[in-house]
C-alpha cells in the first residue's frame, strides 16, 4: 500500500486521533446493528496495546438544525464500544472547547475517549461537511497523529477526515487497509475469471459501477429491479415492473458496449402486487400486463450458478430482488449460497443492501470480505478516487 498504515506510526504515549465510521442504525436510542463498531476494534485495540492515548470520533446521521441533534448523540455508541473493548470509554458531549481539551490532556497511555457527533458542527454553517479549514486544524491540534479508519466515509471530503489529515501526520487504520486490499485488489488486479454481480432497483445508481466493471470483469451478471429498464431497452414487455424511462437510452448503450459480457435474467418471479402475501408466478423475459418482476427466477439462478462456476474473484453489489419480503428473497439467498460454495474464490460484497441481505440471510461468515461502506464502496467500484483515502500521508 502506498499510504502509511497505523503500523508505520510511533504510537507510544502519543495522542492518537482516530476517525471511525460509527454511522450505524439506531432505533429509539438503541443500536440495532453494531457491525461498524466491531469493524473498528482491531485498530483501536492495536493503538491501546501500543500504549497510545486514543481519541475516537465519528459522524452519525445528517444534522442541519439544532432539532436534528435529537437522537443523534454518540453516547450510546461510546457505551457499546466500552462493552466491546471491555474498557472504560470516557465520553465528552462536546465537539470543541475546554471540556474536550482537558479530557484529552487527562488521558493516560492506553486509555480511550470519544467525543460527540462531528456533524453537530454542521448546525453552524456546515463546518464539518464543508471541510471548514479552521475546524480541521482545530481537531488536528488535539492530537499528535491521525488514524483514519472510517472507510464508510472515505467518499466524503469533510473536516474530520480530509481536514485533519491535511494538518498532521496520518495513516490508514486496519479496516481502511483491508477494504483497499480487498476491493481495490479485486478491481485492479483480479484473479481471473472475475465475475461481477450487480443488482438493486435502479440503473441510475449503478451506471458508474456497470461501466467501470464492464472494462475489468470477464462477466457482469445483472439482477434486481434494474433488469426491467434493460428489458425495456431491448424492446421486451415489462408489465408494471419498475422502470426508469429516462435511462432506457443509456441502458441500450450499455448493452451495446457490453456485448455478451453482460448477462440479464432469463426469468422472473412476478406478482400483481408489491406485497409478500400476493400470489406469485414465474415467467420468462416478457412480463405479462398487470404483473411486476420482484425477483430473479429459478432458471436465472441456474444460469448465474453456471456463469459463476470456476470464478476466482467475485464482486457483488445490490440484491437480486425484494429480499426484505420472504417470497422475493430466494434469488438473493441463492446468490449468497452459490458464492458461499465457490471453491477457492475471493468473494466480496460491496456494502449497502447486499451486505444487509447477506447478514440477514445468515451468510455473513461465508464471504472473504463484506465491505462496511455503502456509498464509499460504490464509488470505489466505479474507479473514483476517494478523498478520505487520498488525503492520508504517503509512506
Ligand atoms: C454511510 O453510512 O454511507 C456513511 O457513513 C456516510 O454517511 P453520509 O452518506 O451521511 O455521508
Amino acid at each position: 500500500m502506498v499510504k502509511k498504515t497505523v503500523k508505520d506510526l510511533d504510537l507510544k504515549g502519543k495522542k492518537v486521533l482516530v476517525r471511525a465510521d460509527f454511522n450505524i442504525p439506531m432505533k429509539d436510542g438503541k443500536i440495532t446493528n453494531d457491525n461498524r463498531i466491531q469493524a473498528a476494534l482491531p485498530t483501536l485495540e492495536y493503538i491501546l496495546e501500543q500504549n497510545g492515548k486514543v481519541i475516537v470520533f465519528s459522524h452519525l446521521g445528517r444534522v442541519k438544525t439544532e432539532e436534528d441533534k435529537e437522537g443523534l448523540s454518540l453516547r450510546p455508541v461510546a457505551e457499546r464500544l466500552s462493552e466491546l473493548l471491555n474498557k472504560k470509554v470516557t465520553f465528552v458531549s462536546e465537539t470543541r472547547g475546554e471540556k474536550l481539551e482537558s479530557a484529552v490532556n487527562e488521558l493516560n497511555d492506553g486509555e480511550i475517549m470519544m467525543f460527540e457527533n462531528t456533524r453537530f458542527e454542521d448546525v453552524d454553517g456546515k463546518k464539518e461537511s464543508k471541510n471548514d479549514p479552521e475546524l480541521g486544524k482545530y481537531w488536528a491540534s488535539l492530537g499528535d497523529v491521525f488514524v483514519n479508519d472510517a472507510f464508510g466515509t472515505a467518499h466524503r471530503a469533510h473536516a474530520s477526515n480530509v481536514g485533519i489529515a491535511s494538518n498532521i501526520e496520518s495513516a490508514a487504520g486496519f479496516l481502511v487497509e483491508k477494504e483497499i486490499n480487498f476491493i481495490g485488489g479485486a478491481v485492479d488486479q483480479p484473479e481471473r475469471p472475475f465475475v461481477a454481480i450487480l443488482g438493486g432497483a435502479k440503473v441510475s445508481d449503478k451506471i458508474g459501477v456497470i461501466e467501470n466493471l464492464l472494462t475489468k470483469a470477464d462477466k457482469v451478471l445483472v439482477g434486481g429491479g434494474m433488469t426491467y429498464t434493460f428489458y425495456k431497452a431491448q424492446g421486451k414487455y415489462i408489465g408494471n415492473s419498475l422502470v426508469e424511462e429516462d435511462k432506457i437510452d443509456l441502458a441500450k448503450e450499455l448493452l451495446e458496449k457490453a456485448g455478451d459480457k453482460l448477462i440479464l435474467p432469463v426469468d422472473s418471479v412476478v406478482s400483481s402486487e408489491f406485497n409478500n402475501d400476493a400470489p406469485t408466478d414465474v415467467v420468462g423475459q416478457n412480463i405479462p400486463e398487470g404483473k411486476m418482476g420482484l425477483d430473479i427466477g429459478p432458471k436465472t439462478i441456474e444460469l448465474f450458478e453456471k456463469e459463476l462456476k470456476g470464478a476466482k474473484t467475485v464482486v457483488w453489489n445490490g440484491p437480486m430482488g425484494v429480499f426484505e419480503m420472504s417470497n422475493f428473497a430466494k434469488g438473493t439467498a441463492a446468490v449468497c449460497e452459490i458464492l458461499a460454495n465457490l471453491d477457492d474464490a475471493i468473494t466480496i460484497i460491496g456494502g449497502g443492501d447486499s451486505a444487509t441481505a447477506a447478514q440477514q440471510l445468515g451468510f455473513e461468515e461465508d464471504f472473504s470480505h463484506i465491505s462496511t461502506g455503502g456509498g464509499a464502496s460504490l464509488e470505489y467500484l466505479e474507479g473514483k478516487e476517494l478523498p478520505g483515502i487520498a488525503a492520508i500521508s504517503d509512506k
